[in-house]
């Protein structure tokens, strides 16, 4: 069973790219001693843009620091366009963190938006996984994001998704937004080592008090249902997207 999760309050976005820049430090140095390579998922949407910069900062304290060549970088989740979309997880990604950093072209797994075939572009990425990974595909450290609606990758709010029990990689349509969506199951979350979930704003403020103290008899947001087995979760909020949440027994409060 997991630990829990654990909570670090942060005074705003920036504080929390930080942390987690350092997080991601910490986990790559463990994972490259340990197995000499680090398996790094990334997350989508504007949050973690902060967190690339700061990482791809050749005058900050991580870029030169974080052992890029033993780094295979992953995804959990991508919109169902091209690579080069201005809606593309990849080219966020691209833009703002690969482009600048020594990862080797072939450590990167980008899932194939581009495919006309949703659930063919999704068998593919599982089978990259395994072939990476191996059985199960334990990945060292996985970024989330949080929604207003409490979804995370591509996992929404009652998503048939988020019954997939077999799989790792799915593409759910998502009427909310008229769209396919390809995105990491719960086993696959499961898995990890650690999960961390950056959550930033006021406007996340009731998602992540749903994600974190779920009244009892309410239907779960798909967030607060990944819980690593034998891994830990970790959230990192800002004061503004904390502000709803009250002190809370079981909840370490960094
Ligand atoms: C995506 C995501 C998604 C995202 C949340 C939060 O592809 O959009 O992976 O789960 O993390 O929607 O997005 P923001 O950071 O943009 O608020």
């Amino acid at each position: 069973m997991s630990a829990g999760p654990e909570l670090r309050v942060l005074p705003g976005p920036a504080e929390v790219a930080a942390v987690a820049a350092a997080e991601v430090l910490a986990r790559a140095g463990e994972a490259v001693a340990a197995r000499g390579a680090f398996a790094l998922a990334l997350s989508g949407g504007s949050t973690p843009r902060a967190l690339y910069a700061l990482l791809a900062d050749r005058h900050g304290p991580f870029a030169a620091r974080i052992p890029w060549e033993r780094t295979q970088v992953f995804f959990g989740d991508e919109r169902h366009v091209p690579p080069d979309h201005p809606d593309s997880n990849f080219r966020m990604v691209r833009e703002a963190l690969l482009a600048h950093v020594p990862v080797p072209a072939e450590n990167v797994h980008r899932i194939r938006g581009e495919l006309p075939d949703a659930d063919g572009a999704a068998a593919a990425y599982e089978r990259e996984l395994r072939a990476a990974l191996g059985e199960p595909p334990a990945l060292d450290l996985v970024l989330l994001g949080l929604g207003e609606d409490g979804h995370t990758a591509s996992l929404f709010p009652g998503s048939p998704a988020l019954r997939e029990r077999e799989r790792w990689v799915v593409a759910p349509w998502v009427a909310r937004l008229g769209t396919r969506r390809i995105t990491l199951t719960l086993p696959a979350l499961e898995t990890a080592r650690q999960v961390l979930f950056l959550v930033t704003g006021a406007a996340k403020s009731a998602a992540l008090r749903r994600a974190l103290r779920e009244p009892a008899g309410a239907e779960p947001v798909p967030a607060s249902r990944v819980r690593p087995r034998g891994g830990r979760l970790l959230w990192l909020a800002d004061r503004a997207a904390a502000a709803s949440l009250g002190p809370e027994p079981g909840l370490h409060r960094g």
